[in-house]
């Protein structure tokens, strides 16, 4: 089965992205399902209903998030009611809605698609590997469910790889997000999961992580207050995961996906 991950999206340019060349994408790499992370798609915090609706009614079947999943307030309880959207597993039990799904794909297949933070620099939730392995073990490749996805939300990329290879052979894509920037380690693990550090973000890479770059600069050079975080709002790139896997659950080929007008385009072979 072919699955494609896209990154975080940032803003409308973020959604722009993803609504021109998603319908290309299905066609060309014939996908069988589609995970998008929303955190930042609401004006760059947060994920509305509406931006939810819009997703899930361009081809996307589960929409994962991070540290910025609560900053629109109305998810705290769309979150309960929607479980295509997902917070990352491992925070305290009593947070709204849930860290993994079991969705059906295009072709009835069932896919399990966890969310999950990791703690370098970021937020101290609670331990991301067990949380991570609990799920992998309650529900395992071939016997339960023909896929396995994890988006790993982190900062650290040696946290992320070390959570690439605590699932290997037991997932078959771990995918980073939140850093923004696509990296270039897309590749196969040895024991088969599928595995990038991050997949970067949908949205203006003419920016500071799809940002407007005023304020970071006036934030790094002056380090005094200056005005507010805002989207950069310039024509969109598009940057997420593909995924083929085998009927073990395994992956057969990985290949960042990389469409629009900043960076240089990359498409699977
Ligand atoms: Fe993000
Ligand atoms: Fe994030």
């Amino acid at each position: 089965m072919r699955i494609l991950y896209c990154g975080d999206i940032v803003g409308r340019s973020g959604r722009e992205a993803v609504l021109t060349y998603l319908p290309k994408l299905k066609a060309e790499l014939s996908l069988d399902f589609i995970i998008a992370n929303g955190e930042n798609s609401a004006h760059g915090f947060g994920i509305t209903k509406t931006i939810c609706q819009e997703l899930f009614t361009a081809g996307v079947d589960v929409i994962t998030s991070g540290n910025h999943i609560w900053d629109q307030r109305e998810i705290m309880s769309y979150i309960n009611q929607e479980k295509r959207l997902l917070r990352p597993i491992n925070y305290p039990a009593t947070a709204p809605g849930k860290g993994f799904v079991i969705a059906t794909s295009k072709s009835g297949k069932q896919v399990l698609v966890i969310n999950a933070m990791a703690r370098l620099f970021m937020d101290p939730l609670d331990d991301p590997f067990s949380a991570v392995d609990n799920v992998l073990k309650q529900y395992p490749l071939k016997t339960a469910v023909t896929a396995t996805v994890l988006d790993f939300h982190g900062e650290a990329s040696s946290e992320k790889m070390t959570m690439g290879h605590f699932c290997d052979g037991r997932a078959s894509l771990v995918v980073g997000s939140h850093s923004h920037v696509p990296t270039g380690d897309a590749q196969i693990l040895p024991g088969g999961t599928a595995y990038q550090t991050d997949a970067g973000m949908c949205g203006d890479y003419n920016s500071v992580i799809g940002m407007e770059k005023s304020a970071p600069l006036h934030r790094f050079t002056k380090k005094t207050p200056g005005e507010r975080l805002t989207p950069a709002t310039g024509p969109g790139t598009f940057c997420g995961t593909f995924v083929e896997v085998s009927e073990a659950g395994l992956a057969i080929q990985v290949s960042a996906v990389i469409r629009g007008p900043r960076l240089r385009n990359v498409l699977p072979e």
